[in-house]
């Protein structure tokens, strides 16, 4: 069972939580910034980001109380009265997310699950993963194409002049696809921190912090 703190403070984000959190802000700010170079570093990035959110799937389950989906994904009902209670300038508080920050999270695990498998599409590996091993090894072992036979050729031709994958016009809408969706993550991003900065107001505390610390205080007006 988890610490609950000290008689001012409670114990409300676990370390893998924190840890999945920031870890999260790191990959996702490098696989943006390198989305239109186009490299390994925007591969293992993107995988970094497809682990996290495999294991924030499983840890909604069985993580600790706050983590789990069940304790901050409301009905819509609840969500619209919290938003309301927000402008009577005394909104409830909750020591997890709060309605509204939940359905937040819910989006961008969403669409960042989105852009990580449009992403894999484009992955030149993605249709022979089985028989090759990954793209990542692919690159760094070298390419053999008489090993593999016809037909990698051109594939691997591409991918010197870019990294565009197998196939042809339908890549193109996978990757519009990727573009729209890591840029629609990046909008929810702003605004789930323009959001943290408002709630922190709100209620009086310092919400970054908790998400370092694990702490909240218990009651913050004091
Ligand atoms: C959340 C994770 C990811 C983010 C935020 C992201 C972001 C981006 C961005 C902003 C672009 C540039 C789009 C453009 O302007 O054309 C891009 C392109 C691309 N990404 Fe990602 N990406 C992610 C994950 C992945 C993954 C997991 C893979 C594959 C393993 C991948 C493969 C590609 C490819 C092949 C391109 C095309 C580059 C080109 O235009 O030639 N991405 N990504
Ligand atoms: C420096 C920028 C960021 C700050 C200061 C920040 C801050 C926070 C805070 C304070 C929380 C807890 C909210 C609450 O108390 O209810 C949170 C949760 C969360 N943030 Fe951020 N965030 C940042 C960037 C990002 C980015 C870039 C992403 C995704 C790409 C992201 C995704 C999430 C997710 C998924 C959660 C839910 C955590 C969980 O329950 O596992 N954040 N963030």
């Amino acid at each position: 069972m988890m610490k609950t703190g000290t008689a001012d403070r409670i114990k409300v984000w676990d370390p893998l939580v924190r840890l999945f959190h920031w870890t999260l802000v790191i990959s996702f700010t490098v696989a943006y910034v390198t989305g239109e170079e186009g490299d390994l570093v925007h591969f293992y990035s993107g995988y970094v980001i497809a682990g996290l959110l495999l294991f924030r799937l499983v840890w909604g389950f069985i993580g600790s109380r706050h983590a789990r989906f069940a304790d901050f994904v409301r009905s819509p009902r609840e969500v619209i009265e919290y938003t309301r209670s927000l402008f009577s300038g005394h909104p409830r508080r909750y020591l997890g997310h709060n309605p509204a920050g939940g359905v937040m999270v819910i989006l961008l695990l969403l669409s960042l699950s989105g852009t990580v498998v449009t992403g894999l599409m484009l992955d030149p590996a993605f249709d022979s993963v089985v028989l090759e091993g990954s793209v990542s090894n692919r690159v760094l072992l070298g390419d053999d194409d008489e090993e593999r036979g016809e037909g990698y050729e051109e594939e691997d031709d591409e991918r010197e002049g870019g990294m565009e994958g197998p196939g042809g016009e339908g890549n193109e809408v996978v990757e519009e696809w990727h573009e729209v969706l890591a840029n629609l993550t990046l909008l929810l991003v702003i605004l789930h921190i323009a959001g943290v900065v408002v709630s922190s107001r709100l209620h009086r505390e310092n919400l970054v912090r908790a998400m370092i610390t694990g702490y909240k205080p218990r009651d913050p007006e004091a």
